[in-house]
């Protein structure tokens, strides 16, 4: 039994789901060079914000007609202001297996009020992807950060759709191969795999995503954070770094630094390369261990991001305060930061696995979960 305290720490104990860690090789001084003070629409700023677009596309390989575009309020925003533009033309089909699918079905069905056809699962499942109809315009999230499971990959998705697909894909994007013809509207938030800041969202528009824009004028007001088109056009400037509103030149900075990093581990290839062996590491760990599983229970749905876990032992009394507790005791040995499941999730623990957390660090933090899961079933029989 592991009682004994490991002898190697992490390096760094950051594995929060978000804001994730800092690329390894960052350091606050190389934000210096930060446009700061200076209007993000003087030609300074506006290389910077075409440089994240151009760079984004770069590493994630987007197709040169795909508008990529830096919008206000985080990935939030950018799904907000692609339902609310986009949906009411045809039919929806919303899916959701965990929190912020959810949260998008609550907005087209409560605050949209469209009637539309939901599809859920519960945590550690998904939803039967065959049965979607894509005649419709259909919303899902890549990789469901708070349950660990993401679709296996964009097969399902029909080459001739009629409908669009409007994809939350940011616990998704730089950790897995997104198909962009496969993707209408794909969003992600910089906060996420590549560890930038929070507050803007990246929104992703196809071909045919725009055309839906230029052609379709929903019912509802748009307020002016949403709106991306003038006169039945879709504002360019928007897709080119004229940004709606002002953005922060140091999160842009930071977005830029971060994808520069991106670029010396080997691009996306690498980056999911890092994070398959990080999560790898943790799928090892609970086969080892009887005691611990993969909340997601279909290894096809596993995510190599959020790695959601769940405790298996019949001593365990409160399911929910036993797993608060482990990570409370890895927090205070500064072992693992953030790491408990997400508020609404089942009891358990999410581990980040993104390509900004060094594979070490994952392997030295795992011991320590066996020493803090001792401790806890220790401390439990102390306690009753
Ligand atoms: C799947 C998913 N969607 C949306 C969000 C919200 O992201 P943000 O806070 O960047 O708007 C998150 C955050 O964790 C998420 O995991």
């Amino acid at each position: 039994m592991a009682t004994q305290q490991p002898a190697i720490r992490p390096a760094n104990p950051r594995f929060s789901s978000g804001p994730c860690a800092k690329p390894p090789s960052f350091d606050v001084s190389k934000l210096a060079n930060a446009a700061l003070g200076r209007s993000h629409r003087a030609t300074i700023g506006k290389d910077k914000l075409k440089a994240a677009i151009e760079n984004t596309r770069e590493i994630l390989g987007i197709p040169a007609d795909y508008k990529i575009g830096i919008v206000p309020a985080s990935d939030t925003g950018a799904v907000e202001m692609s339902l609310w533009s986009l949906l009411g033309q045809r039919k929806v089909e919303m899916l959701a297996w965990e929190s912020f699918g959810a949260g998008w079905v609550t907005d087209v069905v409560k605050q949209l009020k469209i009637d539309a056809e939901v599809k859920t699962a519960d945590y550690g499942q998904i939803v039967d992807l065959a049965s979607v109809d894509f005649n419709n315009d259909v919303v899902f999230t890549w990789n469901g950060t708070t349950a660990g499971v993401r679709v296996p990959n964009g097969d399902w998705i029909a080459d001739d759709r009629d409908g669009l697909t409007i994809c939350d894909a940011t616990s998704a994007a730089f950790a897995m191969d997104l198909p962009w013809d496969k993707l209408d509207v794909t969003t992600f938030s910089w906060q996420k795999v590549l560890g930038g800041e929070g507050a803007h969202g990246m929104l992703i528009l196809s071909p045919r995503a725009v055309e839906r824009l230029e052609s379709y004028t929903p019912a509802w007001p748009l307020p002016k954070i949403f709106r991306m088109t003038k006169g039945g056009k879709l504002i360019e400037g928007i897709f080119t770094g004229a940004t709606i509103n002002t953005p922060s030149m140091l999160a842009v900075e930071d977005y830029l630094l971060a994808l520069d990093w991106a670029q010396t581990v080997g691009g996306l290839q690498g980056l999911i390369a890092r994070a398959d062996a990080n999560a790898q590491a943790v799928f090892d760990f609970c086969d080892a261990n009887d005691w611990i599983a993969n909340l997601a229970e279909d290894d096809s749905t596993r995510s190599n991001t959020s790695v959601c876990l769940k405790f298996n032992d019949a001593r365990i009394q409160d399911g929910a305060k036993f797993a608060k507790a482990v990570a409370k005791r890895l927090e205070a040995e500064n072992i693992a930061l953030d790491i408990g499941a997400y508020r609404d999730a089942p009891a358990g623990l999410r581990i980040w696995c993104g390509g900004t957390v060094e594979t070490a660090d994952v392997q030295a933090m795992l011991p320590w979960l066996a020493w803090a899961f001792e401790a806890e079933i220790a401390a439990q029989s102390v306690a009753a």
